[in-house]
């Protein structure tokens, strides 16, 4: 008996990080992942990734923008990224007559590329472990309040201490839920152009309707390049300034992908919660996941209806439609494949087992019904919490606006009038860019449906009293919404500027006046009073406990290698190309090609139409030096088993030696889950094979002066005798990964 218990338990710890699984701090590579790494296929070193000491892969590593991450693949600064994350950029250089969204941008030489507002270019010059220090005087026993500030106090003094150059920031970040602590030496470039783009048929290909589906045959890319001062540091952005000289840049295989080659994905994850208890689990299935995704359809059927009808309508909402899609798309993934992989379940033998190793007095034994009984007097206002927040600031534009005004009453009280000019500055900025892709007639119908769904769903208690409605009163919400936004300023640029530019006391009057800004001001009374006040209160509790827990199971398993959560910062993580079964019967293979894309094409299509161009390339398949070596024809995307999140968007896949296969965009569908529970056998992240982005840069758009300055190898050519024992040990490896977890 003794002996199953062990075996099972075993079982169990090993498989808690099975190989795919995992984003990892580049600054522990050597003594956590190298051995694995190389074991599977791997022939550089960690010291080749992360070095201080040396140029290594991650000085070609570039977070974009603080969201996505992009990477450099030229002596002179080039940048590659997804085409959703420069979407934006391209957008904003677009008009209906010079429309890059539609047709494309290509810039011919440096004097044409565009320079972007407020765009920057990070990239880590160091990794610091500041644990001990950060943590120095504080003890189990301490309240959670006094803990953080011991921690704070200790944190500016570490600041202080960190040697680093005038031009360098640093970036302290909490990991464990704050059992360890680190510092990011960074360097941000301020000027950063738009050098090409290609159209939204290849770029976007498939958009919303293929958004985290596998098969998919997307060319989701676009390119920048990192301008600098005369010294090579960060500058404002200059016609003065020069194209950035790296450290490093990324080499390109020409060599492309197959079955079970090593991949390794090197970005910058934004949040995963990999280590939540099953209550937390839960009600995200059951609760918190469905309110969210029922209320972005009601607003995306709406947006859609007009974007149809419209041209213009969808050049204006096409980025704001598909980001509500984005997570809606997602949330429904994730709950599927939570559902299909029995994720609570799962959750809940591991919580079994955790009990079952710790000793009879541990006070550990407590973690696990405090967190029960915490997570059940949250639910209530986390549903709440969600649905409010959805309404009003994600999915009813006026809303939000009336919201950011509220916050300029409150600056103005709390900060007089220099901090209500302040940020004033930066609301007319933004508005000025709201108002460009802003349209009345769509939001107030977004408005009344959402309105309606909040009332009919959430307790009446939290419910402002001009929306609560009962069978006598029987509110017309269309109405409601009618009067209001004839009634308000905001629906009008010109009546909310003309607002701003009074003295700050009279505008303010003159808002209060203002009756969405007054049902805005109501709700949000009832808001911060009777759930947000709550919510806190709990949620300190269950963040407080998160990190106990993760630290007695950090100390429970000692052999076990735990990834800390993505926050944000530098992971590396690696695995293999490989399909993945998705339902009974139905296999994927882990590489499209064109001819997938002849397949989708439905012509005037807004997200499968192809350009004659493409089609010409591909009748002569005129490929150039692109194609794949073995059956002649064009890969575009591929998959494989690294752990990606949000955030990992414009990562580069990296082969074997350190060169770039392949742009991370996306996540297949059934995976998406991944960022709450890993599973290899279903979690699959999504690339453009970098061969298509060479295609598309040379042959579809000409712009060969770019394919010059880049580095193409041929990696595989050099290293054609492959011992046996070798390919033998791949497979092996290779059969393990790709095995579902016996949990
Ligand atoms: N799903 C990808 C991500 O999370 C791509 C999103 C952009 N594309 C889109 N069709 N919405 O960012
Ligand atoms: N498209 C996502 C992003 O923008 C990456 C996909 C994912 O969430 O894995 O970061």
């Amino acid at each position: 008996m003794k002996n199953i218990i062990l075996t099972i338990t075993l079982a169990f710890v090993v498989n808690l990080s099975h190989a795919g699984e995992g984003m990892w701090l580049p600054l522990f590579l050597k003594s956590l992942n190298e051995a694995e790494m190389q074991e599977l296929g791997m022939k550089i070193t960690a010291e080749d990734i992360y070095s201080v000491n040396k140029g290594s892969l991650k000085d070609a590593i570039v977070h974009f923008g603080g969201g996505c991450t992009s990477e450099i693949i030229s002596s002179s600064g080039l940048l590659l990224t997804n085409h959703h994350c420069g979407y934006g950029q391209i957008q904003s250089h677009s008009t209906l007559e010079n429309n890059y969204l539609k047709n494309g941008y290509w810039a011919m030489n440096q004097s044409e590329e565009l320079r972007n507002e407020g765009l920057t270019a990070t990239i880590i010059n160091e990794i610091v472990d500041i644990s001990l220090e950060a943590l120095k005087g504080t003890t189990a026993k301490m309240s959670v309040k006094e803990r953080q500030s011991i921690i704070d106090l200790n944190l500016e003094v570490i600041k202080e201490n960190l040697i680093k150059a005038d031009y360098q920031d640093i970036i302290i970040k909490p990991f464990y839920n704050g059992n360890q602590y680190f510092a990011f030496l960074t360097t941000t470039y301020r000027d950063i152009r738009l050098v090409g783009a290609p159209p939204e048929s290849i770029g976007k290909f498939g958009a919303d309707t293929d958004n985290w589906v596998w098969p998919r045959h997307t060319g989701d890319f676009s390119l920048f390049r990192i301008y600098a001062g005369p010294d090579n540091l960060p500058a404002d952005p200059s016609p003065e300034n020069k194209p950035y000289q790296p450290k490093h840049f990324l080499p390109i295989s020409l060599d492309g992908v197959q079955e079970g080659d090593f991949t390794l994905v090197f970005g910058f994850p934004g949040r995963t919660q990999e280590y939540l208890p099953s209550p937390a689990v839960e009600e995200i299935v059951e609760s918190l996941n469905p309110a969210k995704i029922a209320i972005r359809e009601k607003a995306l059927n709406i947006i859609d209806k007009y974007m149809r009808a419209d041209e213009g309508t969808r050049i204006q909402y096409a980025s704001k439609f598909a980001r509500i899609a984005n997570y809606w798309k997602k949330w429904i993934g994730e709950s599927t494949g939570l559902k299909k992989t029995k994720g609570v379940e799962k959750k809940k033998r591991f919580e079994k087992e955790f009990m079952s190793m710790l000793p009879r007095d541990s006070k550990h034994r407590d973690i696990l019904p405090e967190f029960e009984k915490l997570y059940e007097q949250r639910a209530p206002y986390a549903y709440v919490r969600d649905y409010y927040s959805e309404v009003t600031s994600r999915n009813i534009e006026l809303m939000r606006i009336a919201g950011i005004m509220g916050r300029l009453e409150s600056t103005y009280l709390e900060n007089g009038e220099e901090g209500y000019n302040n940020f004033k500055g930066r609301v007319v900025n933004y508005l000025n860019g709201f108002y460009k892709d802003y349209n009345p007639t769509i939001d107030k119908e977004v408005f009344a449906a959402l309105t309606e769904m909040y009332a009919s769903n959430v307790d009446h208690k939290f419910t402002p009293g001009s929306l609560e409605s009962s069978p006598q009163m029987q509110v017309s919400y269309k109405g409601l919404a009618a009067n209001l936004y004839e009634g308000t300023a905001f629906a009008d640029k010109d009546k909310t500027m003309a607002i701003l530019n009074l003295p700050p006391a009279e505008a303010i009057e003159r808002m209060k006046a203002d009756p969405l800004y007054q049902l805005s001001n109501e709700w949000k009374i009832i808001y911060d009073k009777e759930v947000a006040a709550p919510y806190n209160a709990l949620n300190y509790q269950i963040d407080s406990l998160q990190r106990i827990y993760m630290a007695a199971l950090m100390e429970t398993f000692p052999d076990k290698r735990f990834y800390p959560d993505a926050n944000s910062t530098i992971r590396v993580t690696y695995g293999q190309v490989a399909g993945y079964s998705p339902t009974d019967a139905v296999t994927y293979g882990p590489v499209s090609y064109l001819d997938g894309v002849m397949e989708k094409y439905k012509p005037g299509d807004y997200e499968f139409d192809v350009s004659d161009k493409l089609i010409e390339l591909y009748e002569n398949a005129d490929y150039g030096d692109y194609a794949d070596k073995d059956n002649g024809k064009m890969p575009v995307c591929f998959i494989g088993t690294n752990h990606t999140t949000g955030g990992n968007s414009g990562s580069p896949a990296i082969d074997a030696n350190g060169n770039l296969i392949g742009l991370n965009f996306d996540r297949a569908w059934e995976g998406t889950m991944s960022d709450i529970n890993y599973d290899p056998s279903i979690c699959r992240n999504i690339m453009t094979d970098v061969r298509y982005i060479l295609f598309v840069v040379d042959k579809f758009a000409g712009a060969s002066h770019l394919i010059d300055e880049m580095k193409l190898v041929h990696p595989k050519k050099v290293n054609t005798t492959v011992s046996k024992k070798n390919v033998k040990q791949s497979r092996k490896m290779k059969r393990k990964m790709l095995k579902a977890p016996s949990k």
